[in-house]
């Protein structure tokens, strides 16, 4: 093995058939087949749906990431699988594949956790240093503040949703603004064309009463009652100003908490990841409000914050680099697994 180790990483979580090829920290390919479009009519993912796409997408993807990335498998120095959390029966798909192909190669397999993989794409294609760091995790299934003294072995919870993700969030109100599904992607494009002051929503757990108990938790179900209703009492409701001025009042409770958790713990680096990190909105707000505090701010290209194999081998490949011992043979999926379990043993 050169010093720069040749990574395979798997990812079958959700709906995404995903598989990344990298060689330290350089990202050398990234296919995703996604059956987002199967589960459409449904309004969400459907569970059965989704194992059966991943077991007829994995091995054109897997081929066609080796084919990309123009390397052998036989070349490849590691494999790491999302081993949790995410739907069972889609992550059963990746890891028996990635451990047929680790047993078959006799190399080394990372089961690695989905959440940390998520902030560990921050690792691809540049040398900065990655920890300390406060990462705001945003995705359809969570919202967390997460304090990273090592994101092999280290990741902490600050803070989470009380209720709904905040990517759930966004979906469910695309459904009440009937936009397509995922909603994230079509209320950032709607929110362009409206203004984000229009209508005051509320921010949930910012009031000082909640500084207590909640400072790094979210609540977003008041602000889906508040969309609701206010879509009900106005029946000349202007579509873009009502996705605007909801996507700015997310933004803006992501954004505060964030920041204060920086400042609060003296860490100056933020990283903001996970699908909803490819929010438009988000991204120049973050920027904004991140250097006038004095932060310095990384999100991961919009392609890596949605879920994808890249991340998962970003997270292997750190695994391994720094010698981490490799996942049992034989290593479950577990489909609730916190963010504390970062690497299975
Ligand atoms: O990380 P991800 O791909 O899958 C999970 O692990 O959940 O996140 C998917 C979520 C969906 O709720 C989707 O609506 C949201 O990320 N999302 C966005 C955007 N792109 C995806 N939310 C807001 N703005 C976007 N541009
Ligand atoms: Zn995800």
């Amino acid at each position: 093995m050169t010093s720069q180790p040749l990574i395979l990483g798997i990812e079958t979580s959700c709906d995404e058939t995903a598989v990344g090829v990298v060689r330290g920290r350089t990202l050398l390919a990234n296919v995703i087949a996604s059956s987002v479009e199967e589960h459409a009519r449904f309004g969400g993912v459907v569970p059965e749906i989704a194992s059966r796409a991943h077991l007829e997408a994995m091995p054109n993807v897997i081929a066609e990431a080796l084919a990309r990335a123009k390397v052998d498998i036989k070349d490849i120095d590691a494999f790491a699988v999302t081993a949790g959390p995410g739907l069972i029966g889609a992550l059963v798909v990746g890891v028996s594949a990635a451990s047929g192909l680790a047993v078959a190669l006799d190399k080394p397999l990372y089961g690695v956790n989905h959440l940390s993989a998520h902030i560990a794409v921050d690792a691809l294609d540049s040398d900065h240093e990655l920890e300390p760091v406060i990462a705001l995790l945003v995705s359809g299934g969570h919202s967390s503040l997460l304090k990273v003294a090592d994101l092999t072995s280290d990741v902490r919870t600050l803070g989470s949703t009380l209720d709904d993700a905040a990517g759930e969030a966004f979906d469910k109100i695309a459904r009440l603004l009937e936009l397509d599904f995922p909603g994230g992607p079509a209320i950032d494009r709607l929110a362009i064309l409206g203004d984000p002051a229009a209508i005051e929503f509320p921010r949930g757990l910012t009031a000082a009463k909640d500084q207590v108990e909640h400072q790094f938790d979210f609540s977003f179900s008041g602000l889906k009652t508040a969309v609701s209703r206010y879509l009900q009492q106005t029946p000349t409701a202007i579509k873009a100003d009502v996705a605007a001025s909801f996507q700015e009042a997310i933004v803006d409770v992501l954004l505060r908490k964030a920041i204060a958790a920086c400042l609060e713990t003296g860490i100056d680096s933020l990283v903001i990841a996970g699908g909803v990190a490819a929010n438009s909105r988000l991204r120049g707000q973050a920027q904004a409000r991140a250097e006038k505090a004095g932060i310095r701010f990384r999100t991961p290209s919009p392609i890596l914050c949605t879920d994808n194999g890249a991340m998962v081998a970003a997270l292997g490949s750190l695994a391994l680099t720094r010698g981490l011992p490799a996942s049992t043979t034989g290593l479950a999926a577990d489909s609730s697994s916190g963010i504390e379990r970062v690497i299975w043993d």
